[in-house]
Order: C-alpha cells, then sequence, then structure tokens
C-alpha cells in the first residue's frame, strides 16, 4: 500500500471509532493536515450523526464546510468527547512531535479540551526517539531571533521556516515557526517544560505531556491500535 492508502485507511478507521466510541449529537475536535484531512473526508458521509466540529486550523475549517458539517468557535464549547489529529513522530509513549503543517498551537490548544486524543498515522511516523523530524516551534515574531539563540543553547539548531517563494511563513496566528534541527529529545515532558518556559514561545509542537491516548496506526498488515492508558 501507498502512503497515502495507508492516511485514508486510517482516517476510516478513525471515523469509525468516534462513531462507535462518541454519542450522537456531539461536537468533534478535529486535527489539520493530510491524515486528518482523510479522516474528515471519511466523517463526511455520517455528518447528521454530529452536532459539529471544533477544527484547528483555517485549512481544516474549510474542508470541514466544504463537506457540510457546521463548525464551531471553541469558546462556544465546554468539552470535546474526542481529538483526531495526525503526527510527524509518535513514540512507544503516545508523545508526538506535530506542528509541521503549522497549525501546532490550535492544535494544541482543542487537544486540551479533548476526553481522548486519537492519534492517526501511517507507521512512517513511528519512531523510538523523538527530534529527527524538525521540531516546529511557534514565536512571537520580534522574539524570533532570541528564541533562536535559546534554542540553539539547548543543542538545536533552529532554522525560520519559509514559504516556496522564500517569504517568510507565518502561522493562522500572525506569529512565525522556528523549525528546529539536530535534537534528540529523550525525555520529552522535560523538553516541553524547558521550551515552553523561553520567553516568546507561544507553542512548541511537542505533544508528551498531553500525548495520544490512542493510536490507530496505518501498516501493510492493517491498522494497528495502541491504547496509552492502560
Ligand atoms: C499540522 O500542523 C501537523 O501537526 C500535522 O498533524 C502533522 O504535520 C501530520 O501531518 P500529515 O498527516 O500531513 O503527515
Amino acid at each position: 500500500m501507498t502512503q497515502d492508502e495507508l492516511k485514508r485507511l486510517v482516517g476510516q478507521a478513525a471515523a469509525d471509532y468516534v462513531k462507535q466510541h462518541v454519542p450522537e449529537g456531539s461536537v468533534i475536535g478535529v486535527g489539520t493536515g493530510s491524515t486528518a484531512n482523510c479522516f474528515i473526508d471519511a466523517i463526511a458521509a455520517d455528518r447528521a450523526r454530529y452536532r459539529g466540529a471544533v477544527s484547528s486550523s483555517e485549512a481544516s475549517t474549510e474542508r470541514l464546510r466544504g463537506h457540510g458539517i457546521e463548525v464551531f468557535d471553541l469558546n462556544q464549547i465546554d468539552s470535546l468527547p474526542v481529538y483526531v489529529d495526525g503526527a510527524d513522530e509518535i513514540n512507544a509513549l503516545g508523545h508526538m512531535v506535530k506542528g509541521g503543517g503549522g497549525a501546532l498551537t490550535r492544535e494544541k490548544i482543542v487537544a486540551s479540551v479533548a476526553m481522548t486524543f486519537v492519534c492517526v498515522v501511517d507507521a512512517s511516523k513511528r519512531v523510538p526517539v523523538l527530534g529527527l523530524f524538525p521540531l516546529p516551534v511557534e514565536v512571537i515574531p520580534m522574539a524570533q531571533a532570541s528564541v533562536a539563540r535559546a534554542l540553539t543553547a539547548m543543542g538545536g539548531t533552529p532554522q525560520a521556516r519559509v514559504r516556496a517563494d522564500g517569504s517568510p511563513y507565518v502561522t493562522d496566528n500572525g506569529c512565525t515557526i522556528l523549525d528546529v534541527r539536530g535534537l534528540q529529545i529523550l525525555d520529552p515532558v522535560a523538553f516541553e517544560t524547558s521550551v515552553n518556559q523561553i520567553p516568546g514561545v507561544v507553542t512548541v509542537g511537542l505533544f508528551a505531556q498531553r500525548g495520544a491516548d490512542l493510536c490507530l496506526m496505518g501498516t501493510t498488515a492493517g491498522v494497528e491500535m495502541t491504547d496509552y492508558r492502560n
């Protein structure tokens, strides 16, 4: 199977999981990226079952609305039974690196109010140690250089993200992103705390303190489910 086929497989598996475990009339949390898109497409057939969704990006909002799924502002919602999103890397404890698509801040916010975080990935995202994928850090633009120096002192090699035309990448929140290479994140929970403490950091794309509860991983042998709550 190709990587795209594996993504479609887990997108459908997540839609089946949500249908089975989430009460009718619920609002569900929806992530960002190509795998999350497969989930959005897979729930479209069942859209009448849900009251709507809270989205983690403008791109996902547009896709959800394109399928006729109502999108709520998070401030209108007290809690979400589930949040479904992809990841750039996931380790054996359900800690993740996220933000390759630039939506890390809204992803972390929406995930924080969800009861269950379901991570949907293809098998290429499984790693023994996080850090091979450059760690995205969203920063307040005036602090980009000072945050970069602090990240360098922590052993990384930060580089400001740019668009294909060379212009600075700007997030949905009007901030910039530093992608940090050269890390071997042996203690993801502690590292997340350390990066969070640098003045000017909006969000680090390390999801360890609130990691995944479940992972649905697309492999050539089918969908593998891991429950980290056990
Ligand atoms: C978006 O900002 C990211 O956190 C995505 O969830 C992550 O990059 C995975 O994306 P793909 O599903 O496209 O690989």
